[in-house]
């Protein structure tokens, strides 16, 4: 969504091309349920969303830029109208789903739970018909500077195998996250935080990683694919049970079900633990006044695939990694460090959601910073990023597996939902020990030295922060401490 955006947007100002390594629908939009956070109707404001923003970012949301992104939401929900999306409707108005930790339903969404398939859809027609170069299957693997500035990339065609060097007076990061990183996921495979490596390698530096948002319900079945089971379920009244049927959130938290998410998620291991099970229920059974099936299209027609009826059945589900906070760190104008280098959607990090996102404003930060970095280029000021005055030089040990499930199992068991100083020591050793054979150039071996550094870059984050907050538990460390950690840690390439 960031980058069809941003290409829409930048499309006015002369010739842009689109690169990216897979189809141009492959990506997580396209999974995205619960849809985009924008405080529009009746009763909300945009203060309301910034304070649950500023509540859910557990201390270290810029506030600046969370201003900014839910300022703007009215103006963007406008453009990707214009571009063809239409959203659900309730009555004359729009109909508003509801979130976790969010203080008022607030959440547009589209076709039901299919909010990231119509948008990406929409967005993509608009693309393919307009002026913008499209490379599919198209790989970058550098960032070209020359002399500090950004001047285009170098991309691999994996079908030809030919390299090609595109050359370009801005680069606009859209890369999207690194799900694929962990054995568990609601993330595409594509989600392989390529972007937040070659950010990396031109120089730019990197912040937040040890923040990676586990999403509490995705279906969990042996032999499943990743498939979310999107919160705005529990929005509508589902609950969670465990396995001798109790409704256990109220134990942990005042907000039950809807508590924020690294809270639901440390309930259910804590609860799948006693059990000794892998997975807990969700209960849709109990929806207010609606028919799931109606409402949620996309998850009853999953489970029905596998024999679950929402009107009577219960979903198998169990944590799993959903949403990087972090990522290549930008200004409000999508800036880099790196002069020439924009970054925007999940690959970057603007601060707006701290050490823990709120619900659906992902999607709305695709658009509202894709926007701005367009913005910004069209102005010709040109610039950067001022860098941090406390960045840590870090230099990456270069190796990495045969295979991306060996990254997969190391990360969910040393940086998952529950770390310890021991686990991500352990886990820091395992990757500072694979090998550096040279390799064929292929997108899987680009993809797997690119993972390898974005999990030495999580495990040594999260071996310094010794404290808890948002999506980061340790628990060495259970207890937030602001007088140490009240701030972000930044990474840039020793060399
Ligand atoms: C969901 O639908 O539960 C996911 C929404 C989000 O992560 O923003």
């Amino acid at each position: 969504m960031a980058g069809l955006f941003a290409a829409l947007e930048a499309s006015s100002l002369g010739p842009v091309l689109l690169a990216t390594k897979a189809e141009l629908h492959e990506g997580n939009t396209r999974h995205a349920q619960g849809g985009i956070a924008a405080a529009i109707g009746p009763g909300d404001s945009p203060e309301q969303h910034l304070a649950d923003t500023v509540a859910a970012g557990a201390g270290l949301v810029n506030e600046e830029n969370a201003r900014i992104l839910v300022e703007s939401a009215s103006r963007r929900i406008s453009d990707l109208r214009r571009y063809g999306v239409h959203f659900d409707s309730e009555g004359v108005g729009p109909a508003f789903g509801r979130e976790g930790a969010h203080g008022q339903a607030r959440v547009l969404h589209a076709l039901g739970d299919r909010t990231g398939a119509a948008v990406e859809t929409a967005l993509a027609e608009q693309v393919k018909n307009g002026r913008v170069v499209i490379y599919e299957h198209t790989l970058a693997v550098e960032i070209v500077m020359v002399e500090g500035q950004t001047v285009g990339i170098r991309a691999l065609e994996q079908q030809s195998g030919i390299e090609h060097f595109f050359e370009a007076s801005a680069v606009i990061l859209a890369t999207g996250g690194a799900g694929a990183a962990f054995s568990h996921t609601t993330n595409t495979p594509v989600a392989t935080g390529d972007g937040i490596s070659l950010a990396f390698a031109a120089g730019a530096e990197v912040t937040d990683l040890e923040f990676y948002q586990f999403h509490p319900t995705a279906f969990r079945q042996e032999g499943a694919p990743p498939f979310l089971i999107s919160e705005a379920l529990r929005g509508e009244g589902a609950v969670l049970r465990n396995h001798r049927g109790q409704a256990f959130m109220g134990r942990y938290h005042e907000l039950a079900d809807l508590a924020p998410r690294d809270i639901v998620a440390r309930a259910m291991i804590s609860e799948m633990r006693a059990s000794n099970s892998d997975h807990i229920w969700l209960d849709c059974t109990v929806l207010n006044n609606l028919n799931p099936i109606e409402r949620f299209p996309g998850i009853a027609s999953f489970c029905r695939e596998r024999g679950i009826d929402l009107r009577k059945d219960h979903i198998p589900v169990a944590p799993a990694a959903h949403y990087l906070m972090g990522g290549v760190r930008t200004d409000n104008w999508g800036r880099t460090t790196v002069p020439g280098l924009y970054a925007c959607g999940e690959s970057a990090a603007t601060g707006v959601h701290g050490a823990n996102r709120l619900a659906s404003n992902s999607l709305l930060e695709t658009v509202v910073f894709a926007k701005r970095a367009v913005e910004h280029i069209e102005s010709n000021t040109g610039g950067a990023m001022p860098p941090s005055s406390d960045s840590i030089p870090f230099l990456p040990a270069g190796g990495a597996p045969v295979d991306i499930s060996t990254i997969q199992r190391l990360l969910w068991k040393h940086a998952g939902i529950e770390r310890t100083g021991q686990e991500l020591r352990a886990g820091l050793a395992v990757v500072r020990a694979w090998p550096m054979n040279p390799r064929v150039v292929s997108r899987e071996n680009h993809e797997l030295a690119w993972l390898s550094i974005f999990a030495e870059l999580l495990l040594t984050a999260a071996l310094i922060r010794e404290e808890s907050r948002g999506a980061h538990f340790r628990t060495d460390f259970p207890q937030r401490d602001d007088e140490r950690w009240g701030r972000h840690l930044v990474f840039h390439r020793a060399d």
